[in-house]
């Protein structure tokens, strides 16, 4: 048996979902843990794409069961639009899907508030997805919000939302408080076979020494705590916050697999000192589709930093590491990864935590050679061209952390373990 965390480990969008899917085979379970609908983890199989929002994305294998922890935020909506879209795709997952009642929910109010949030700070937004993930974690922060299980207890519900709007300072009127409660019932009509606590089967699956993945969403800098605060996501993404979510302590994890891009990307706003601009960072967006999943927006691009990475290595006691998206960096003379920050005459080498500052370092780097060779349909570490071998090697001795995985293409079969 194994229990393996599987967690972005920068800005998101570093293909968790493929490794997820790659190692997803021997996987009993799949386990969501944080986060919600502001996830888009993609997955292509014999080039049929899936993008998955809240539902795990060990769901595409027949057997293994898809587990959404009490951390998870849900919009009832979307969620039971996902799982139509999958439904029709030709999945049967019945049996095989569970909601932890206490996940919160995202109501219509959450994605205004969300809305409104960012045009008042207006100057300083963050860039979110839109989806009022922030509003919903800060409402069930101040034991406002609303949970799952409470839609199978209409009159509570009912009282629970009439206080949610008078804690927000807002009038609901009663023909609008009847339509949240109708299309609510509606969603619960879809998710109640799937609501039940998971805390007591990942518990027993730990016992029967069942396969455990935890599909982490987001990255470790966009931790509400441990990110580049305050440009970050409302839910904690790291190792520690597997047993937060769903129940199931970190304590018990095998391995922890931290998944980095061969390059960095952001969506949204906040500090990103190895950010790149003009031709080289276009050729980089486009040959790597660095266009959000979740909301189409072009992805900002940056060299590899390795200051970062090894801080997020730190917090989340990497075991090994993946490396996604090599492929994209083919046809590049010159890489660069970031090995130090220079700020005020100093050298730091481990990444200042005030977003001022973070926003004021000069990156130092080290430049390697690229390679002109496609690589993707290699599938061995030594079948890559020498320089792929040394960038790869560089990585890994500056995170002291072995590089287990690496990736070159969109597809299934485009991965293969080091
Ligand atoms: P996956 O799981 C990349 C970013 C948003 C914004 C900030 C806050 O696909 O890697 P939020 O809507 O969470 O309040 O937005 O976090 N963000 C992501 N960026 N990948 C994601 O998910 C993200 N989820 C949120 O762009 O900067
Ligand atoms: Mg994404």
């Amino acid at each position: 048996m194994s229990t393996i965390a599987i967690l972005g480990c920068m800005w998101g969008d570093e293909a968790k979902a493929k490794i997820i899917d790659y190692l997803g085979d021997s996987a009993d379970y799949v386990v969501r843990f944080q986060g919600g609908s502001n996830a888009g983890h993609t997955i292509v199989v014999d080039g049929r794409k899936y993008v998955f929002h809240t539902v795990p994305s060990g769901i595409l294998y027949p057997k293994t069961k898809c587990l959404i922890g009490a951390g998870v935020v849900i919009d009832p909506k979307s969620l039971v639009e996902e799982i139509k879209e999958l439904e029709d795709s030709g999945l049967d997952f019945a049996k095989r899907l569970v909601i932890d009642d206490r996940a919160g929910l995202v109501l219509p109010l959450h994605q205004e508030l969300d809305r409104n949030n960012e045009e008042l700070l207006a100057s300083a937004k963050i860039g979110t997805t839109g989806r009022g993930i922030g509003p919903a974690y800060a409402d069930l922060t101040s034991r406002v919000g609303i949970r799952l299980g409470d839609l199978a207890h209409p009159a509570y519900l009912r009282q629970r939302i009439k206080e949610l709007y008078r804690f927000h300072g807002l009038h609901l009127a009663s023909n609008e408080l009847k339509e949240i409660l109708d299309s609510l019932k509606a969603s619960w009509q879809v998710l109640k076979k799937y609501c039940m606590p998971i805390e007591h089967i990942l518990h027993e699956a730990r016992l029967s020494g069942a396969n455990i993945l935890f599909e982490g969403a987001q990255g470790t800098l966009l931790d509400r705590i441990w990110g580049s605060y305050p440009y970050v996501t409302s839910s904690c993404t790291i190792a520690d916050a597997i047993g937060i979510g769903s129940g199931f302590s970190a304590r018990y994890l095998d391995e922890v697999l931290g998944i980095f891009k061969s390059y960095a990307t952001r969506v949204g706003e906040g500090p990103f000192p190895t950010e790149i601009h003009g031709d080289l960072a276009e050729q980089i967006r486009q040959q790597g589709n660095e266009f959000g999943s979740t909301t189409g927006r072009p992805r900002r691009i940056g060299y590899f930093d390795a200051v970062l990475a090894a801080y997020s290595s730190r917090i989340n006691a990497l075991d090994g590491i993946a490396v996604t998206l090599l492929d994209v960096l083919s046809g590049i003379e010159e890489l660069k990864i970031c090995v130090g920050y220079e700020y005020k005459g100093k050298t730091l080498i481990s990444p200042p935590s005030h977003p001022l500052e973070l926003n004021k370092v000069t990156p130092q780097y080290i430049s390697l050679p690229g390679w002109e060779d496609d690589i993707s349909a290699i599938r061995s570490f030594a079948a890559l061209p020498p320089t792929a071998k040394k960038y790869i090697d560089a990585i890994q001795d500056l995170l002291e952390v072995p590089v287990k995985v690496i990736s070159v293409g969109k597809d299934r079969s485009q991965t293969f373990k080091v």
